[in-house]
């Protein structure tokens, strides 16, 4: 049961029996008061009106409040200031909040805020952030990273490629909506239960929006029914509404959004536009070039300074470029702040990349799969535009060259290329595509950890750091350390809701490296206890016969043993455990961790921001009906790299709902706004996320063998939450290989994303037009 055993996930029989308690399961007293916003209707203007009266008087209303109600700060923003917690003047997108009303029912509230009279005027929205751009429109400043005379090889190029792309934004769909219920404390404090990949964060913001302490402030979490980075900021201004609330009536306040509200108020993946120039030689081997992309950020900076770095990061996926520069934006709009989104950015960075690695192909008349072999990283092109040099270089190609064997892929090459010769409107298509993606928080200083371990008297363990529990496996992954320390089975070790008043100023489960951050906290902690237990072990047993020996002391199969074969002692944990507490020996231990390594400036925009990179690779195989664009992706083979697996059976899990989720990203996931800016695929019936039928029937899913991470990581593992998303990019680049067909594999048409049927309808149709 300790770490690398494939063990079922902490609460996985409580989550398919409905055990598994979620805020809205949480059982609040018969007068709680339930919360519903009154929003923006429209995307630009000024506040002129604000008449609440009838609200007020509504029936069952117990509290109605705007910004003149909030008794500290205001402005809400998590990084950089730009979110007010409610409209002041200014209008910024279509359901930005302007009050808030507390009643007796969840429905009698709805009902009151219908009563709201508001005045707007209204003015034009901006809409397009290429426009933005261009009239310098940003949430924060652009950033540029250059190495080399990239001007110089595009100018010496033997050929250049030019070309732009639209990549779309994602709405997060978790499934367990924005949630928050908060209690007053006896003294001027909350207790804050939210579904929330940030607590600490949320406790800040809360006690700074009430005027408190943060001491004051409890945020407690124990798990969320989802967050993909959707609740890493956006989690909190819905705690802090209902703290505020919660302090004026004194009353138990919970806060829960209706789907389509919770779509409309809350920011998503960033939709991006790149454009791109690479020069390259007769053998599509990249020599540099200019690449720009602007991150569509919405209309505050939320975390889009960070999200755009990521980006750019990433434009080489795991190619080197060669001499280039990569400049990004982050242009304002008049949408809901655009946030987290498992890949942060990276995504639609690589997306570049994997664009130009298909169209320099069908350039230099080569396979894909040849072209994209001759770029990944090697001895001599190691070393990214941002000055990392890239280690485990053996690794991608070893992928690379395994899965190219599993799946078949030249054989099937060849069997399609001769199938879409004779089939002159289903064409098929295959795509095997890399992905290297950095693990690290970008920010450095949210690369820290802390732990909380305590040993019982009966002998039993409880865990609590601060990580947070949104389904992806951490508890599981943290408890399994804490077990294999300490010698125990899993069922020893306990792991309790996540809280700021048991481990402090923790840092956002995301950036994928909540095993990585936490799993070393929990293991310094249970290193302490069980250093401790040796020091009380060699010293307190068999005094008479001298002793123990210290030295090679170990706990396994819940026993501490000392020396070796048949003459070695063996304590029972439990007995050991109850022998150091009669000796007044501490059995509680905090541990901590901070990454090592890491650094970036972004003076020279140069450094080594990742302790390492994760890398996997997938084939995916697909069946166009270039009549209609309809398409089924037929088979999947995906190869993944986790160092050391922590938990082979989470991991495979996680690999393979990335892949899907990415998937979904670059197919059927459409976010459709009006041209006053309002969203109108608010719900399941308009926004269409992968379903069990989209599975691809032929699912091969496997973790990369024999390649421990070279970096001193958690048992050598890797971070897998967000690397396999990446792998989505192959269905793409598969629909893109499958219309390329109608050129004689000439060619590959400009492919925006999502690419629906519609889309790729209206790419083969300009492709037969041009034949
Ligand atoms: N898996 C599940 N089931 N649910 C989630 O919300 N979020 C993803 C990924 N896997 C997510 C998930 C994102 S965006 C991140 S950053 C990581 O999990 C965070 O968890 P970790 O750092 O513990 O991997
Ligand atoms: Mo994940 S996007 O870093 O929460």
């Amino acid at each position: 049961g300790g770490a690398g055993a494939a063990h079922p996930h902490e609460s996985a029989i409580k989550h398919v029996t409905g055990r598994a308690s979620y805020i809205d399961d949480i059982v609040a007293p018969a007068d709680a008061v339930h919360i519903a916003l009154g929003l923006s209707p429209v995307a630009h203007g000024r506040l002129t009106r604000l008449d609440l009266e009838k609200v007020k008087a509504a029936p069952g209303v117990v509290d109605v409040i705007t910004i003149v109600d909030v008794p500290g700060h205001t402005d809400i923003g998590p990084v950089f200031p730009g979110d007010p917690i409610f409209v002041d003047d200014e209008i910024s997108y279509v359901g930005q909040c302007l009050f808030a009303v507390a009643a007796e029912s969840h429905k009698a509230a709805r009902l009151a805020v219908k009563q709201a009279i508001v005045e707007i005027d209204e003015q034009p929205a901006s809409l397009d952030p290429v426009a933005a751009a261009e009239r310098g429109e940003f949430v924060r400043p652009t950033h540029v990273q250059e190495s080399g005379d990239w001007q110089q090889v595009l100018d010496g190029a033997p050929h250049v490629l030019e070309r732009e792309q639209f990549v779309g934004g994602q709405e997060h769909f978790y499934l367990e909506g924005q949630a928050c219920l908060v209690t007053p404390t006896e003294d001027e404090g909350v207790v804050v239960y939210t579904s929330n990949q940030h607590p600490s964060e949320t406790q800040k913001l809360v006690a700074e929006v009430l005027n408190i302490p943060f001491h004051a402030v409890t945020v407690e979490m124990r798990r969320m029914g989802g967050g993909f980075g959707g609740k890493e900021t956006q989690a909190s201004p819905w705690a802090c509404i209902a703290a505020i609330i919660a302090r004026r009536t004194g009353r138990t306040t919970r806060i829960r959004l209706p789907r389509a509200e919770d779509m409309r108020v809350t920011g998503k993946r960033h939709p991006f536009h790149n454009r791109y120039r690479l020069g390259f030689d007769d053998q599509g081997i990249l020599l540099g070039g200019d690449i720009t992309v602007i991150g569509d950020c919405g209309y505050s900076p939320d975390l889009s300074e960070a999200i755009v770095d990521r980006a750019m990061f990433h434009a080489d996926n795991a190619y080197s470029l060669g001499q280039v520069r990569v400049t990004g934006h982050r242009a304002k709009t008049h949408t809901a702040s655009n946030t987290a989104f498992r890949g942060f950015g990276g995504p639609q960075g690589m997306m570049i990349i994997e664009a130009a690695m298909d169209d320099i192909a069908r350039q230099v008349g080569e396979d894909p799969l040849t072209v994209r072999k001759r770029n990944l990283y090697r001895a001599g092109r190691d070393v990214t535009h941002y000055g990392q040099k890239v280690e485990q270089l053996e690794l991608l190609h070893d992928i690379v060259m395994q899965l190219e064997a599993k799946s078949d892929y030249w054989a099937r090459r060849r069997a399609i290329t001769e199938f879409n010769a004779n089939s002159p409107i289903i064409k098929k298509g295959l795509a095997l595509t890399p992905v290297k993606f950095g693990i690290s928080f970008t920010a450095k200083h949210l690369n820290q950890a802390g732990a909380l371990l305590h040993v019982y008297t009966d002998g039993s363990v409880m865990i609590n750091h601060g990580g947070t529990e949104m389904g992806q496996g951490l508890h599981t992954k943290v408890c399994q350390v804490v077990a294999r320390e300490l010698g125990l089975d899993l069922e020893r070790v306990r792991i309790t809701a996540t809280r700021t008043d048991k481990v402090p100023n923790t840092s956002p489960t995301a950036a994928s490296s909540g095993a990585d951050l936490n799993g070393q906290a929990a293991r310094d902690a249970a290193t302490q206890i069980r250093e401790r237990l040796f020091d009380f072990a060699a010293a307190h047993f068999f005094k008479d016969q001298g002793g123990l020996d210290r030295e090679g002391m170990r706990l396994e199969n819940g026993e501490l043993v000392a020396g070796e074969g048949e003459s070695a002692h063996r304590i029972p944990w439990g007995e050991l455990v109850q022998a150091a507490y009669m000796s007044r020996i501490s059995l509680s231990a905090k541990g901590f961790y901070s990454t090592p390594l890491i650094h970036y400036d972004r003076q020279t925009a140069k450094g080594r921001p990742f302790y390492y990179y994760a890398h996997g690779a997938a084939v995916s195989e697909v069946s166009v009906d270039t009549l209609s664009g309809e398409y089924q992706v037929t088979r999947v083979d995906i190869l993944h790299d986790v160092g050391d697996s922590l938990n082979p059976a989470i991991d495979i899990g996680q690999v393979e709902g990335g892949f899907i989720q990415g998937m979904g990203w670059l197919t059927s996931e459409e976010l459709k706004w009006n041209e006053a800016g309002r969203l109108v695929s608010d719900g399941p019936a308009t926004y269409k996320i992968p379903t069990f039928g989209d599975l691809p029937p032929v699912f091969n899913v496997e973790l990369m063998q024999g390649h421990p991470n070279s970096q001193a990581s958690i048992y050598r593992s890797k971070a897998v939450g967000e690397p396999p998303f990446m792998l989505g990019m192959s269905v793409w680049s598969a629909l893109r290989d499958a219309l390329s067909s109608l050129t004689g594999y000439r060619e590959c048409p400009r492919l925006d994303t999502p690419a629906t049927p519609e889309r790729v309808l209206m790419a083969a149709e300009a492709l037969r037009r041009r034949q």
